[in-house]
């Protein structure tokens, strides 16, 4: 059922908030963990549904998984080439990241898995990662478009590839890299523009050869050595960048705030948005910066601040893909004209991002234009009317995006469904009001 929101104009933010674990390394830990033989143990887990989905595949993967009484999770994994036949359909839900990680993980394992997910999920592209697997050997069954469900023909005779990305994209790369897990020889992704190297630094981790090259023509080679002996591993989830920027934008945008988010990933392949609010004009101070599982984290210390429009490269998009519908609310606000451009994949994100800002902010009484791979927003410098009520699409990013905005515009802002926050940031509402925001039910 529909799950209606509606979010305030709030007084000044206060205090201190602890973001939920990052969604992308949570996925990771548990995928690792299901392979490394032994015991491994996830702290700071993102128990949001996508996550969940990911630990049900992994148990029905033959890996034991296991939420203990203080809320980590310890996982007996079964070691490289050791997974089992699901006995049912895997149902990713919302999750793209788990949906494509997976199936790189099972398209090198002689063995049939149907995959399938939520409405969303069954409409997202699915050729981007089927094409090089079945390079590597593995056949796929899908609907017409290369669409779940899908099902899964693994190799018993995994070849290793060399392999160029067509579309800046973490998931696919992860999704080759893991098929290169359970194949003899080298498997090698190029990657023309960075994009985040969570699977890299946590294969690294656990054990894995993997190493990263500059790559002939510009890029990078990652470049992964089949059949490595990983051994279980205590994780520790840094905090999730993209769920940390909501309260921080709410933040700067809310008048007279200053709040504190410890040990948020500050991974330079994720941070765009930080780098773009700084060049706005943001105050935003990087405390106690250290490593944490092989990932840099610090605290962040966001004060409210005035912003002013700028350009924002189409090279930095890969840094802060997740991250452009926020973006374009602090854009809202800023004085002056916020251009993003190279925005093509957010139309095959888990809603049409482009389309979906666009027609939000406008209802919001936002000037903005949409063009086919960029989003223009101008700004006033004053906060826009607000008042909207807002279609999110069972986009959980849409929804907390718009619910920020109402935090700081003059008249309230409402969303249809805020159900799908759930998949990456539970306790959203809470932790908001906590600070001081008033979102509830409409
Ligand atoms: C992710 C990669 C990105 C991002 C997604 C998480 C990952 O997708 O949008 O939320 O964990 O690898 P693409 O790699 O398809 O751009």
């Amino acid at each position: 059922m529909a799950k209606p929101l509606i979010s305030e104009r709030a007084p000044a933010l206060a205090g201190s908030a602890r973001v939920p674990g990052d969604k992308s390394i949570s996925h990771r830990a548990l995928m690792l963990g299901a392979l490394a033989v032994g015991e491994s143990v996830v702290t700071g887990l993102l128990e949001g549904d996508d996550v969940l989905r990911t630990a049900a595949c992994m148990r029905a993967l033959g890996a034991e998984v296991t939420r203990l009484p203080d809320g980590s999770w310890r996982l007996f994994g079964r070691g490289i080439g050791g997974l089992v036949e699901p006995a049912d359909v895997l149902d990713m839900g919302n999750s793209g990241t788990g949906a494509r990680l997976l199936m790189g993980l099972v398209a090198t394992h002689p063995f049939t898995s149907v995959f399938t997910g939520d409405s969303s999920l069954r409409s997202r592209p699915m050729r981007r990662i089927s094409d090089p697997l079945s390079r590597m050997g593995a056949r796929f069954h899908g609907r017409d478009g290369g669409r779940l469900p899908m099902a899964v023909i693994g190799t018993d005779r995994p070849v290793p590839i060399v392999y160029e990305l067509p579309v800046a994209s973490a998931q696919v790369k992860s999704a080759i890299l893991l098929a290169g897990l359970n194949t003899p020889g080298e498997t090698t992704v190029i990657e023309r523009e960075a994009t985040r190297d969570h699977t890299e630094l946590m294969l690294r981790n656990f054990g894995a050869a993997i190493r990263t090259e500059a790559a002939e023509g510009g890029g990078l080679a990652i470049t992964v050595t089949g059949f490595p002996e990983l051994t279980g591993r205590l994780v520790a989830v840094p905090a999730d960048p993209s769920s940390a920027a909501f309260p921080a934008v709410a933040a700067l945008l809310v008048e007279g705030s200053e709040i504190r988010l410890p040990g948020i990933g500050v991974n330079p392949l994720r941070a765009g948005l930080y780098q773009t609010l700084l060049e706005m004009g943001a105050d935003i101070a990087f405390e106690n910066r250290r490593d944490q599982a092989g990932e840099p984290v610090a605290d962040l210390v966001v004060r409210s601040s005035r912003l002013k429009g700028i350009a924002v490269p189409a090279e930095r998009a890969p840094s802060m893909i997740d991250e452009y519908p926020i973006l374009a609310v602090a854009a809202a606000f800023a004085e002056g004209t916020t251009r993003m451009n190279g925005l093509g994949e957010l139309r095959v994100k888990e809603s049409d991002r482009l389309a979906a800002m666009a027609k939000g902010l406008a209802a919001c009484g936002v000037a903005v234009e949409e063009e086919k791979d960029a989003l223009i927003v101008h700004g006033t410098g004053r906060p826009p009317a607000g008042g909207g009520a807002v279609a999110t699409h069972f986009d959980h990013r849409i929804a907390m995006s718009f619910l920020v905005m109402g935090m700081a515009s003059e008249q309230p802002v409402r969303v249809d469904d805020a159900e799908a926050i759930d998949t990456s940031f539970p306790g959203f509402a809470d932790l908001m009001n906590g600070l001081g925001a008033r979102i509830g039910a409409a």
